[in-house]
């Protein structure tokens, strides 16, 4: 008989995007590399954060400096900086990355701006294209926001968006749309009154594990760094339950003008930090 090449040599001589697992899901294909070939630092294991949540800020300064419009920074924001952003998370191996894209502040803006807001999530995220190249690299996508109040089609895409990437594990990327902190502890507070009034829990019994499963992304961990650019010092009702014990980065760069070495060097930092919980010793868990 004809003997073909070892199996796992065979396997070598695939491109890795057409390789399947046993599931009959492609791999993943690998990020792309920044454009000046810069490699990934090298982090200690015990030194990564598991979850990097972003304030996507400086947007609007940034169009408004060049005389361009607003919807402008935005564009660039989410097609050039959080796209190359999201393959730095991807070559470093950060399994959680969460980004805010729409607070329920942000209501009030220009109509236009809003609507743009949403186009550009709804297309380069979480549409049938975006979804389908996101999953082409591992990403998983969710949202977490009210559907209240967000236009029927937007919810739609949302939801597509989970739907066609939920088998993927490399990364979760995690869109807040229609976000805010406060309504999301008053929404789980009042399903957990429910909850109690109905007889399924006992109030007594309320701790933080059980506040955690009434939330709207129960499974979402821990935020270990909160990375807010553009130069303000505040994290905005952004995640007040999951980054309680959060790492606190502030960078002046306008979202536009970053990419993933700025990812990079927030990590890197975040590495060198030494977390307490309100403990002495360095290596202390959150209660
Ligand atoms: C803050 O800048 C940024 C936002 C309110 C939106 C962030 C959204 C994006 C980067 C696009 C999201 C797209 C996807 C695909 C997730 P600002 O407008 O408040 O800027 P300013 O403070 O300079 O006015």
């Amino acid at each position: 008989a004809v003997r073909g090449p070892h199996p796992s040599a065979a396997a070598a001589l695939i491109p890795a995007q057409a390789r399947h697992d046993r599931t009959g899901v492609p791999a993943p294909r690998p990020p792309l590399p920044h454009h000046t070939g810069v490699r990934p630092p090298h982090l200690p294991a015990g030194r990564m954060p598991r979850h990097v949540a972003v304030i996507m800020d400086g947007n609007g300064r940034w169009a408004t400096r060049r005389g361009l419009p607003r919807s402008e920074g935005h564009r660039v924001g989410a097609q050039k900086a959080l796209r190359d952003v999201v393959h730095g998370a991807l070559e470093i191996g950060l399994p959680h990355l969460t980004v805010y894209a729409f607070s329920t502040e942000n209501w009030k803006r220009d109509l236009q701006e809003i609507a743009f807001l949403l186009h550009t999530i709804r297309e380069d995220l979480n549409g049938e294209a975006g979804a389908k190249e996101w999953a082409s690299y591992g990403v998983r996508l969710r949202w977490a926001g009210d559907s209240e109040g967000l236009p029927t089609d937007v919810v739609e895409d949302l939801a597509r968006g989970e739907r066609a990437t939920r088998h993927c594990t490399r990364l979760t990327l995690t869109t807040c749309v229609n976000y805010g902190g406060r309504a999301e502890l008053t929404r789980a507070a009042a399903r957990l009154a429910r909850a109690a009034r109905d007889g399924d829990i006992d109030a007594d019994r309320i701790g933080t594990g059980e506040f955690t499963r009434h939330l709207s992304l129960p499974d979402l961990p821990d935020v270990d760094l909160l990375w807010r650019t553009g130069g303000e010092q505040r994290t905005s009702n952004f995640l007040p339950w999951h980054a309680t014990y959060a790492e606190l980065h502030f960078t002046d760069t306008h979202w536009p003008d970053v990419d993933r070495r700025d990812l990079w060097r927030a990590v890197t930092e975040y590495g060198r930090r030494q977390r307490r919980y309100g403990a002495v010793v360095s290596n202390a868990q959150p209660s």
